[in-house]
């Protein structure tokens, strides 16, 4: 067939080639409930690839709330917010999430990217301008794309850049919205700053807390709490896929202004409402991270414990200040090479390559648990120690004072089957498609 649109489907052969190589770390089929451990065909990997920072899903009064949700709601409520699938656990939960983070109103997505898609596609109009940082996550840039506004976009967490933006367009209506911290980087926004240049240009604030509720603030209240702006920020968007051990997205704020959201949002009304079990979860979650605050201390100081482990092995930890430790290393093709060996030796990690980051500057990201203990720690540590002196990585001598859990074995017989340029072309093609938007 002549301009088949399958055509483009048929050339894409990028993510097979990297499967037949063995090393392709995409979509792995887990066969156990999500905690610091999981099972991948039939064996343990320690996992530091998760959002799951409080360790939530395993918690038997979350798992009861869900349970007790299906009892009760059956499995879904078959139609949209708008029309059939609103219950009172819905708005049990708004409420409760509204309060939880000192805002008047709350409306629950059926997950967050489509609320930042029905928040700024609805809130950026024809003549606003939406102002993002280049490291803004995914869906912010597609909730931009959809409004009729104008974006614009600043260097990551630079000031100076974020204020000539501002200047350019006097008399628009402008929204600055920035990751609370940031996904990859693990680095934190500068809010103090942002609110000054917002007051100063009249520009309204949104907060993506994705990665930051539940980690950020003595409470876990997220960006709001840890600089003592909650009031600040005028648009608050969360997900309840990460810290709240469940699905879903909220968006917070003004009533006037959530109520505007809720009326106009395309990606609340035309999408099947979150499921009785998910709520549920949300609900028993906001409970414990309100009634346990001693799980964030514990995130924390799993925090502190690898970043400093990893900085005295001599890994570059980049700006990280938050459960996100992303360590730089190098080519993409060693990036993926790593992410095999480090499985290989147990531990379940993300690589991240040109060009989601800079040419040469693949990462593989690090995320980090409550739920994590000094044993799954120190065998982690082991883990990138050894890899890491075998490719190069880090100097030879360990600084790292060894604790007395470290009773695993680690093993490696493995060599990587690509050439430097094969692995580059390869791996660009098809992650250049991916991460377009960030070009
Ligand atoms: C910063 C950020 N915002 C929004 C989302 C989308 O949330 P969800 O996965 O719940 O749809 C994510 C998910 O990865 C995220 O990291």
């Amino acid at each position: 067939m002549q301009n088949d649109i399958f055509g483009k489907c048929v050339k894409f052969t990028s993510a097979r080639e990297i499967m037949a190589a063995g090393v392709y770390p995409y979509f792995k089929r887990i066969e156990s409930a999500q905690g610091p451990e999981v099972i991948i065909e039939g064996q343990r990997k320690v996992v530091v690839c998760s959002n799951n920072y409080l360790g939530l899903t395993a918690h038997p009064k979350v798992k009861e709330a869900s349970i007790a949700a299906i009892k009760k709601y059956g499995t879904s409520c078959t139609g949209s917010r708008f029309l059939n699938g609103t219950n009172d656990l819905h708005e049990k939960v708004e409420r409760k999430f509204a309060r939880f983070v000192g805002k008047e109103s709350a409306i629950l997505f059926t997950t967050g990217h489509h609320a930042n898609l029905g928040a700024l596609s609805t809130l950026v109009g024809k003549s606003d301008i939406v102002i993002t940082d280049k490291l803004d996550h995914a869906s912010i840039i597609d909730g931009c794309r959809l409004s009729m506004g104008e974006m614009v976009r600043y260097r990551h967490n630079d000031m100076a850049d974020l204020e000539r933006q501002l200047i350019k367009y006097p008399s628009n209506g402008k929204l600055i919205v920035v990751d609370g911290v940031f996904s990859m980087e693990g680095d934190i926004a500068n809010m103090k700053d942002i609110v000054r240049l917002a007051k100063i240009y009249g520009a309204r604030v949104m907060v993506d807390e994705a990665h930051s509720l539940g980690v950020l603030g003595e409470t876990g209240r997220g960006i709001g709490e840890h600089f003592g702006m909650e009031s600040d920020i005028d648009v608050l968007m969360a997900t309840a896929s990460k810290s709240l051990a469940s699905i879903g997205g909220f968006i917070a704020g003004r009533e006037e202004v959530i109520h505007y959201v809720k009326h106009m949002s395309r990606s609340l009304m035309f999408t099947a409402s979150l499921v009785p079990a998910a709520v549920a979860a949300i609900d028993a979650s906001l409970d414990i991270v309100e009634k346990e605050p001693e799980r964030i201390r514990q995130l924390w100081a799993n925090t502190r414990k690898m970043k400093e482990g990893f900085n005295a092995l001599g890994y570059d930890t980049r700006t990280s200040d938050s459960p996100i430790i992303p360590l730089t290393i190098g080519e993409d093709m060693k990036a993926f090479q790593m992410w095999r060996m480090l499985y290989d030796e147990g531990v379940y990690t993300s690589p991240v390559v040109s060009p989601a980051v800079p040419e040469g500057q693949a990462i593989i990201r690090t995320s980090y648990m409550a739920t994590h203990t000094d044993e799954h720690l120190d065998l982690i540590l082991d883990a990138f120690e050894k890899v890491g002196k075998q490719l190069g990585i880090i100097p030879g001598g360990s600084k790292r004072v060894k604790s007395k859990s470290q009773k695993h074995r680690l093993k490696n017989d493995w060599s990587f089957p690509f050439t430097k340029g094969q692995m580059s072309l390869i791996t660009k093609r098809w992650i250049k498609n991916l991460w377009s938007f960030k070009q």
